[in-house]
């Protein structure tokens, strides 16, 4: 088994409240355990620029109830390449780096394991960090828990003036690929339809939910943005001069749901899953996710994080919509 000596940590892709959080367990558990931690900067980006910096036990202080990450983020094509990350590779060697937590979303899993597949010689432990939470291996991924409660604060908001005016709004959600978010805060808002990337929705049944509730003053429709319709615009343009009874308005929430101060949830998931990546590490795993499982924190590989698609939607929450919300 391999001893580390030292671990280089980055986060990588959108960023997600809870990433400091997790930065901070990660430095403060490496340093525990006599390990000499460096921060990248700019994710994938800072191996290639060699942008990084030694971390000690000050440099993650008072970052817990910040939201985004100190060590900044990108989406980073130049390591989708042999060359990039060749240059990578040379960097972390000439640093004497051991061992590299990368936390981020399947964008990020995907470099991580190409380049420890490549290099087996740098041990890789992923954290699941995004708001999507799309990651097979995790019931919750870091920012998910955050950026609901700040979905179903506007969506609070939203159904205030909705209901002085009895108006229809189409509120699109993040969630490309992913309709957790969605679902989520459709059930907590009280949405009276959700529309999701995984289900495609009948539009014709839509109005015909939407036209028959009896005595409603107002209607959300939460979107995903990954939804087959389009997004919001798109849809309520197509059903608009259709809905008699409501005059009908869009909002985009867009990337005020990746800000924000980590919820309590997400600091302890940070915490937790930053504390098992490095006493992973130290186990010798490599090519892993650390992820929560009920209450545990499991380790998945990061092939079957990224290959399964196991449908994450739960099927209470998927029957309950229409009953709800009648
Ligand atoms: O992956 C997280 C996410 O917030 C998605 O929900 C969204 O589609 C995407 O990132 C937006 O990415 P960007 O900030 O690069 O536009």
């Amino acid at each position: 088994m391999q001893n580390i000596r030292k671990i280089a940590v980055l986060t990588s892709g959108g960023d997600a409240p809870g990433m400091n959080p997790c930065i901070r367990a990660v430095v403060r558990t490496a340093i525990f355990n006599n390990k000499q931690v460096i921060g990248v900067r700019q994710g994938y980006q800072g191996l290639i620029d060699n942008d990084m910096y030694d971390m000690h036990t000050r440099s993650v202080s008072n970052i817990l109830a910040q939201g985004g990450t100190i060590l900044k983020t990108a989406r980073c094509m130049p390591f989708k390449t042999d060359e990039g990350q060749d240059i990578a590779y040379r960097n972390l060697k000439e640093r004497e780096v051991d061992a590299l937590v990368v936390i981020g979303g399947d964008g990020t899993f995907t470099g991580a394991l190409r380049f420890s597949k490549r290099f087996p010689d740098i041990a890789v432990i992923g954290v699941p960090g995004t708001i999507d939470n799309d990651l097979y291996g995790s019931d919750y991924t870091l920012g998910f828990d955050t950026a609901c409660n700040t979905v179903i604060e506007a969506i609070d908001k939203i159904r205030d003036t909705a209901d002085s005016h009895d108006r229809l709004f189409f509120i699109e959600v993040m969630g490309r690929d992913s309709g957790c978010i969605a679902l989520r805060t459709g059930i907590a808002g009280g949405a009276e339809a959700i529309m999701l990337p995984e289900t495609e929705t009948a539009l014709d049944d839509l109005i015909r939910d939407l036209e028959s509730s009896p005595n409603k003053s107002s209607s959300i429709v939460i979107v995903a943005e990954g939804d087959h319709h389009g997004g919001a615009y798109d849809i309520a343009k197509i059903v608009k001069d259709r809905i008699r009874s409501y005059h009908t308005k869009v909002t985009i929430l867009g990337h005020l749901q990746r800000g924000g101060s980590p919820s309590s949830f997400d600091r302890i998931l940070g915490s937790r899953m930053g504390y098992a990546a490095v006493n992973a590490l130290l186990r010798g795993e490599t090519q892993k996710m650390v992820g929560l499982r009920g209450n545990h924190i499991e380790t998945t590989s990061l092939e079957e994080a990224l290959t399964n698609h196991e449908f994450k939607l739960e099927d209470d929450l998927m029957e309950m919509i229409k009953i709800l919300s009648i």
